[in-house]
Formats: C-alpha cells, sequence, structure tokens
C-alpha cells in the first residue's frame, strides 16, 4: 500500500530522512511482527513478560483487593489479550477494551477472549497511542481500570510516557486505575541477553519491520543488508535496537530514496529501564498519585497501581 497522504507513510518517510534515521516502533507490529512478538515473550532470555505474570499471580489477591469493584479493564497496546484474560478473570469486569495498532492481531485476540470469558462485553478498538485515545461512545466512565502491561511505556521517550499517561489518565474518573507493569534497571549482561537471544527471534523481529515498512512507503530495503543490533545505552538508560547496514546501501520508496554508509544504522526501538523512584516522578508528572508498587525478590521488574490524582479529582468536580 503506498499512499503519500497517509499519516503512516508521511512519518515513516521524515524519519528516514533523519541524520540518525529511525523508524518508530509501532511499525514492528504487522501480523508477522505481532507473531514474533509473541515468541519474544516465550524465550528463555526475555524476563519481563515471565516476571510481570509472575508478580501479578502472587500479588493478585491484592491487587484485586487494591482495585476493588472494576467495570470496564481498558487495555492500550493489548496485542493477543493473554494478559487481559488473566486480569478479567481476577477483577470480573462487565467490559474489556483492547485497544491496538495491530488491528488483525488484536481482532483474532478478542476472539479468543469472547470464546474463554463469555459472559465479558469485549470491544476492539484499532489505534494508535501516540495519538489520542478513542474508546467505545457508551463506555460507562466509573470504575475503570487500564492495564498498561509488558513494559510498552519504556517504549516512549520519558516527555512522551508522561504525555500518555496524562492521555490515559483522561480515560479515567476520580475512581479510576492504572495498572501498569515497568522494566527496572538490572545488570547490563542480563539487559542485553533479552534483547540478543539465542534464537534469533529479536533479530527476526528487526528486519521484520523492514517489510512492514516495504509495503507501506513501496520501499525496496532488503533485510539481508542489514544487521539486527541491541545495546544498553547507560547515560539514557534504555536498550537501543538498531539496524546496521552491512554494507554501502541505497534504499528507494515511492518519491524518495536515501544512501545509507556501511555501520550507519536506523533507530528502531528504545526501551528505558527505570528505578522506581524515577518512575513514580513519571506518574505524578502525568497527574497519578498514591501509587502502589510490587515487585519481584531482585527488584528487577514492577507492577504499580496508581490513582487519578488530587488535581485531577478537583478538575472533575468543578465540571461536575
Ligand atoms: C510490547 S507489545 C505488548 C503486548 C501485550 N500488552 C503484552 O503485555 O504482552 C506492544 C503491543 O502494543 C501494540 N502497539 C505498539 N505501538 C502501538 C501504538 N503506537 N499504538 C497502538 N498499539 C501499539 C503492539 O501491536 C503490541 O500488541
Amino acid at each position: 500500500m503506498t499512499d503519500g497522504s497517509s499519516p503512516f507513510v508521511q512519518e515513516i518517510v521524515r524519519d528516514l530522512q533523519r541524520t540518525q534515521a529511525r523508524i518508530s516502533p509501532k511499525f514492528f507490529y504487522d501480523k508477522t511482527g505481532s507473531t514474533l512478538f509473541h515468541r519474544i515473550t516465550t524465550l528463555e532470555e526475555y524476563y519481563p513478560t515471565r516476571m510481570e505474570r509472575a508478580i501479578l499471580e502472587k500479588a493478585s489477591e491484592e491487587i484485586a483487593r487494591s482495585i476493588g469493584e472494576c467495570w470496564t479493564v481498558i487495555e492500550p497496546g493489548a496485542g493477543s489479550c493473554e494478559k487481559a484474560e488473566h486480569l478479567c478473570r481476577l477483577l470480573r469486569p462487565r467490559s474489556f477494551v483492547g485497544v491496538d495498532i495491530s488491528a488483525d492481531y488484536l481482532a483474532d485476540g478478542v476472539e479468543r477472549l469472547r470464546g474463554t470469558l463469555p459472559g465479558l462485553s469485549v470491544h476492539a478498538v484499532a489505534g494508535d497511542l501516540t495519538e489520542e485515545l478513542l474508546l467505545p461512545p457508551d463506555l460507562p466512565m466509573p470504575r475503570r481500570t487500564v492495564f498498561f502491561p509488558g513494559s510498552s511505556v519504556g517504549n516512549f521517550e520519558p516527555d512522551e510516557a508522561v504525555a500518555l499517561l496524562s492521555r490515559i489518565l483522561r480515560l479515567l474518573d476520580s475512581d479510576g486505575l492504572l495498572l501498569l507493569g515497568v522494566d527496572l534497571q538490572k545488570p547490563i549482561d542480563v539487559l542485553e541477553a533479552a534483547y540478543n537471544d539465542s534464537d534469533g527471534v529479536t533479530e527476526a523481529f528487526n528486519l521484520n519491520i523492514l517489510n512492514h515498512v516495504n509495503r507501506l512507503i513501496g520501499g525496496n530495503f532488503r533485510a539481508a543488508d542489514w544487521l539486527h543490533r541491541a545495546y544498553f545505552n547507560k547515560e539514557r538508560s534504555r536498550i537501543e535496537m538498531h539496524l546496521e547496514a552491512r554494507r554501502a546501501t541505497a534504499v528507494a520508496w515511492s518519491g524518495g530514496r536515501r544512501r545509507f554508509k556501511q555501520g550507519e544504522s536506523i533507530h528502531t526501538e528504545n526501551s528505558y529501564k527505570y528505578s522506581l523512584e524515577s518512575f513514580r516522578d513519571l506518574l505524578e508528572r502525568a497527574g497519578f498519585d498514591r501509587s502502589e508498587v510490587w515487585t519481584d525478590d531482585q527488584g528487577w521488574y514492577a507492577l504499580f497501581l496508581a490513582r487519578p490524582g488530587a488535581a485531577r479529582k478537583s478538575q472533575r468536580r468543578i465540571a461536575s
């Protein structure tokens, strides 16, 4: 598909022409990319999914007690909806709304959820989290829990993460809650192994972005010309993923082209690793407060449960 006027095409072409070329990580997720991501979550080296699930299982009673009555669970970036199923069994909401950029993959996920939890009203929304989040118009406002697992918040620059969390806050009433997974700082060898697995699944996931981009912009990227690179940037406290040109390469797309020197890279993902304090600070900047947190024994991964702050409450009181 090539439509030069589409915002996605414009974004990709603009980002490819930057001095440090980049492709937004949201373009990882065509159907192949979503399937590869799901495989990543099962890898030995990829600790976040395993740890998050373990924390959720161990603290499930406490989490359920802290959340209390929940009418609606909303999951931005719901993907396969596997984690949503677990949370919906725990909280027994009336409805679930999954939002994802990968619409076909989400459609399969919600279909499975309808099958396993037949009493739950399930909605799928194809949407981009970097924009305003649009929910079904008749969704009741009270007693919503936004569930944002998988440390997806780490893929955003800290200021963008604050903006995203503020958009999430606008989906909540004063009794709303945000339950989200955050990957914490840990030894560099553990971090780097998680993004350089021995089966090469993360490499395939990173390279697949080029196939997706080719389809979107009518490009001629050849995956064989690019190397997967993932390393920890200590100064910025983030894993960076890049695709590095194996040799001097010219890439063309409908209406444009760019030459890459050998060794030049396209930056495809960041995954920020926070301390508990630095993430709490982010939540506060976005307008959340009184957060509770659960971690594993090593303090490598955290589940935060955050509530709208006092400013949010008085705003709604004035508005109503
Ligand atoms: C890291 S996966 C997490 C999936 C699942 N929530 C989990 O925890 O295993 C990120 C998910 O968010 C979706 N996604 C990524 N960027 C997005 C964006 N900008 N807007 C909407 N969905 C996005 C992807 O399609 C994918 O399903």
